[in-house]
C-alpha cells in the first residue's frame, strides 16, 4: 500500500515547480481538500490511522494536481504525464482519477467525493487567493464570504476564474455556494503562514 506522504507530495510538487505562485496553488487546493477530506472521514464514521490516510489522500491529490503543469502546460501533457509519473511510483488510483478529473478536457468526469471536491477546490482557492490579494493587508484573514459573493458577479475581477466551475464545484459537492465558500475561506486562514496569505 502506497504511503501517501504528504510531505512527499509537497516535495515533488516543489522539485517539478519553480514558480512560487503555483506551489502555493497546491498548497492553497490541498488546504481546502484536506478540510473536505477530513468532514468526509467524520461522515464515513472513520476513525485512527483509517481517518488520517483518507485525509492524506485528499491532501496529496491537492499538493500534486498540478504538479507536473509548468513542465507540460498543455492539454495533450497536463495532467497525463504527471498522472503516469505517479501511476509508476504507485501512488494509489483513486488519486490519479481524481487528478485527471479536474481537467475538464481529459474524458474523465468526477465520480467520486475526493473527485468531486478535488474539482471544487481548485477554481475557489484561486478565486479566494485573488480576493486576498486585492486586501490592502494582502491577508486572506480579511477576506469576508460576503465580499467574496460580491466579487463573483463583478465580471472585472479576475477574469480567469471560470464562475461556472466555482458553482458546479459546490454542486457536485451537494453544498449551497456560500457554504462552499465559507469552508475553503476557513480552511485557507487557519494555512494563512503557509500559505504567505
Ligand atoms: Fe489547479
Amino acid at each position: 500500500m502506497h504511503d501517501l506522504n504528504p510531505a512527499v507530495a509537497e516535495a515533488l510538487l516543489r522539485e517539478w515547480t519553480a514558480s512560487e505562485s503555483l506551489i502555493k496553488h497546491g498548497l492553497a487546493v490541498a488546504c481546502c481538500t484536506e478540510s473536505y477530506g477530513a468532514r468526509e472521514a467524520q461522515r464515513l464514521g472513520l476513525t485512527g490511522e483509517e481517518a488520517a490516510r483518507f485525509v492524506a489522500l485528499y491532501r496529496c491529490a491537492g499538493l500534486l494536481h498540478d504538479f507536473d503543469y509548468e513542465r507540460h502546460p498543455t492539454p495533450a501533457e497536463h495532467p497525463f504525464v504527471g498522472v503516469a509519473y505517479l501511476r509508476e511510483r504507485g501512488w494509489p488510483e483513486e488519486m490519479l482519477h481524481a487528478i485527471l478529473a479536474h481537467a475538464d478536457y481529459s474524458g474523465v468526469k468526477p465520480e467520486s467525493h475526493l473527485d468531486r471536491a478535488l474539482f471544487a477546490c481548485d477554481e475557489l482557492a484561486g478565486f479566494l487567493t485573488a480576493c486576498a490579494l486585492v486586501k490592502p493587508s494582502r491577508a486572506i484573514a480579511d477576506v469576508e464570504a460576503a465580499g467574496v459573493r460580491k466579487k463573483m458577479k463583478d465580471k472585472a475581477f479576475a477574469r480567469a476564474v471560470k464562475r461556472e466551475d466555482m458553482t458546479l464545484g459546490a454542486e457536485l459537492l451537494g453544498l449551497p455556494v456560500e457554504d462552499h465558500i465559507a469552508n475553503c475561506l476557513s480552511a485557507m486562514q487557519h494555512h494563512a503562514a503557509e500559505l504567505g496569505l
